[in-house]
């Protein structure tokens, strides 16, 4: 570490892998059935412990606290290693962490310094399923040449709370756009020939008492939110491991689910790869493997080897099948064939990665990511600004990451003693991207930074001032729920102080905020936790380089009052305690959908977003066809070229759902000034229907349908009524006879 100005201090470079590489050949992934074919074959051939070794994951860290020291051939400071079989050519698992990027774990000496996409929420926030693959193809590729084969992304636990510290690290509220978006993602990462995880299945969605809280689901519900959610994403990104959660559901824990993980993942939906824990969240040997779990990940943090000698005595008193042992194994072999990642090994070729082009990669991303939520005009900032005042959030130096296990450091990462906690899930991490640098390299006004903790300073210069800029921020991360959704510290006061029609806010933040000086301001902009180039791109948004495009994949509440849950449930004080949380009170109208069916009125709303042009949309027409087909026209009726998300909505007029609406689709397009284009989309009949748990299907309700096209949740612009025939689906949405 080398201290800055300030007391801020940067973590120190990382070390440098030298290493000579020999390239390879990019070997193919391999189509299923033949991949079946050759694990099948290699279980054969294995003996029993040859197989047990594969079921069982390590740690990767040095955890001292209990004597654990990574195991030999572990990479450093990072998720998971399972060994390999040499005999038959089965490489090792080398497992990293997660969505943004490389993570490494918070007690590395020595950081791995890698590139950061912006947080998941970001990503999803862009509406835009070409970033959201060509992110995941960054981060795969940096898994990869950083020498992992599983990379441990795939975070699509719907956004039912909007406190749970979680949220920068999913996809949103709806199942559908959380389902596109990170199934892209994972589609991305595997392009690389490496396992990308789905995770966590299922219901993880607070953070508060995770371990041992039970949720309480109707099945209906389940299928048509978090589980719908999961299952789009599998069908998108067609993950080769799924990740079970630490929680409980009807009673079960979640890696011991016959109902999650035999029947609805296996069984229903047809899953081919394998299921791994998260870590700590294995409480058994035969239930688990009975019930569907393949691999137990993380030792030591479960209380007990489960799957190590307990797993092979089970197997050898018949307690687990053997054949269940070999579906175990031969599942783990098909994801790492399947992927490519058993033909093409993995190796540290670290100096290898392109972090120019990565960065060009994680900016786009982020600018895409950054939803303008008011603007009087103020932005972009005028040519003619001579002085800009630049208040709070390290913005002279940084932006803002998201803690735990899915931490990536920048290069190099800033840590500011006494900001933040220690342990888990802090450090506080700061990416070196600086927007007040950014700026000034796009305006020749004087820009001051103050860090905003003098409130009366930062008022005086403010009155001097022609534009305010003031950086709020909230940090979350993982194992902690946020308190409430107020901004943390004196916030709300140093921004109250220095509102005005020229001042705009930039929020970071986990997810959405309450915001009591809204009125008073002159523009807001959400960044979420805007990645490695973050300040890059929020310079290029404020001077109007980029034209915003980012639409809310979430409800930005006027107060948690609104919420089904004005309390989470449980204590974060003790660990110990087992909650009951109670998702049918909302069941399957989370967000927008229940802010419909209770009549509240959000601050922000689903899908909203402003743009520095504007768009009109016309010609909207919508035919049943196995679901529906729908098309209409948008036009840019601006002065500048800008990026619009068109959002389809659908309704039952005779009413019988969860809620009043749900989303049908989205695209995202950009239009030059003046240019019309012709959308034509396709609704999945799912979001159709009602499930039918008896028949375990999808009914379509012969009847009129409300076809919406919207700006936002809140926003429709032109609606047709189309009359839909009765019509039964699949579990996939496939049409039955
Ligand atoms: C963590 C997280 C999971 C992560 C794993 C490995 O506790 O829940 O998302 O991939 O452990 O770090």
């Amino acid at each position: 570490m080398f201290r800055l100005p300030k007391g801020r201090l940067f973590a120190a470079a990382s070390a440098i892998a030298l290493s000579f590489f020999v390239v390879m050949p990019a070997a193919a992934q391999v189509p299923a059935p033949q991949a079946e074919q050759r694990a099948k074959a290699l279980v054969a051939q294995m003996t029993l412990d040859e197989k047990i070794r594969l079921v069982f994951g390590q740690y990767s860290t040095d955890m001292p606290s209990k004597s654990f020291v990574t195991p030999k051939g572990g990479r450093p400071s990072s998720a998971g290693y399972v060994d390999g079989v040499e005999r038959l050519s089965i490489p090792p698992q080398w497992l990293t962490d997660a969505g943004v990027g490389v993570s490494t774990h918070r007690t590395a000496k020595v950081k791995r310094e890698r590139t950061a996409l912006p947080s998941g929420i970001a990503t999803a926030a862009t509406w835009n399923r070409k970033l959201a693959f060509e992110g995941g193809a960054m981060i795969g590729r940096e898994a990869r040449l950083s020498g992992f084969n599983v990379l441990l992304a795939g975070g699509v636990n719907l956004l039912r709370e909007p406190r749970n510290g979680r949220n920068f690290e999913y996809g949103g509220e709806d199942p559908w756009l959380a389902g596109v978006m990170v199934g892209e993602q994972i589609r991305g990462i595997q392009s690389n020939r490496i396992v990308s995880t789905l995770k966590h299945h299922a219901f993880n969605d607070q953070e508060t008492n995770r371990n041992t809280l039970d949720v309480k689901i109707g099945e209906a519900a389940a299928r048509a939110s978090d589980l719908l959610a999961l299952q789009v994403a599998l069908e998108v990104g067609d993950p080769h491991s799924v990740m079970c959660a630490y929680n409980r559901v009807r009673g079960a824990y979640a890696c011991e689910s016959e109902w999650l993980l035999n029947e609805v993942l296996k069984k229903d939906w047809g899953f081919k790869g394998y299921v791994m824990s998260d870590w700590g969240a294995v409480h058994s040997t035969t239930q688990a493997a009975n019930a569907g779990l393949d691999q137990q990940s993380g030792w030591p943090f479960d209380k007990a080897p489960y799957f190590d000698a307990p797993l092979k005595e089970a197997v050898q008193n018949g307690h687990v099948s053997p054949e269940r042992l070999d579906d175990m194994v031969t599942r783990i072999l098909w994801g790492l064939i399947a992927s490519g990642a058993m033909d093409e090994a993995v190796s540290d070729r670290s100096a290898e990665i392109d972090y120019a082009a990565h960065a060009k990669i994680t900016q786009a991303d982020a600018e895409e990511a950054m939803v303008l939520l008011k603007n009087n005009g103020v932005l972009p900032l005028a040519k003619t600004a001579r002085s800009i005042l630049v208040v709070g959030g390290h913005a002279d130096v940084a932006v803002l990451s998201g803690g735990g296990s899915s931490q990536v450091y920048g290069s190099p990462a800033m840590i500011v003693p006494n900001e933040g906690p220690e342990e888990f899930p802090g450090p506080m991490v700061w990416h070196p991207s600086s927007p007040v640098k950014a700026l000034q390299a796009r305006t020749s006004a004087k820009i001051t930074y103050v860090d905003g903790k003098d409130i009366a300073a930062a008022k005086k210069l403010a009155a001097k001032s022609d534009v305010v800029i003031v950086f709020a921020t909230q940090w979350t991360g993982e194992s902690k729920d946020v308190e409430n959704l107020s901004l943390p510290g004196q916030q709300d006061a140093l921004i109250a102080a220095l509102s005005g029609k020229k001042t705009v806010v930039v929020v970071q933040s986990g997810g959405p905020v309450l915001m009591p000086w809204l009125p008073r301001v002159g523009a807001v902009i959400e960044a979420w936790y805007p990645g490695t180039s973050g300040g890059e791109a929020i310079a290029r948004v404020l001077t109007g380089e980029v034209n915003p495009s980012g639409r809310l994949p979430v409800t930005f509440p006027a107060s948690e009052a609104q919420l089904p849950r004005p309390v989470i449930d449980g204590d974060p004080k003790n660990k110990e305690l087992r909650p009951t949380v109670d998702y049918d009170i909302e069941g399957a109208a989370v967000g927008y959908r229940w802010f419909d069916l209770k009549g509240h009125k959000p601050l922000f709303p689903f899908g909203f977003g402003l743009s520095y042009t504007r768009f009109a949309y016309d010609g909207l027409s919508a035919e049943a066809s196995d679901g529906l087909k729908v098309a209409f026209r948008v036009t840019n009726g601006g002065q500048r070229a800008g990026q619009d998300v068109p959002q389809i909505y659908v309704a039952p007029v005779a009413g019988g759902w969860e809620a009043p609406k749900r989303l049908g689709n989205f695209d995202k397009l950009t239009l030059t000034p003046g240019e019309t284009k012709t959308v034509n989309l396709t609704v999945d009949p799912r979001l159709l229907a009602t499930y039918d748990e008896a028949k375990k299907r999808w009914i379509v309700r012969g009847g009129a349908y409300r076809v919406i096209l919207a700006r936002s949740a809140t926003d429709p612009v032109r609606e047709v009524t189309v009359t839909l025939p009765d019509q039964v689906y699949d579990l996939h949405g496939h049409k039955v006879p």
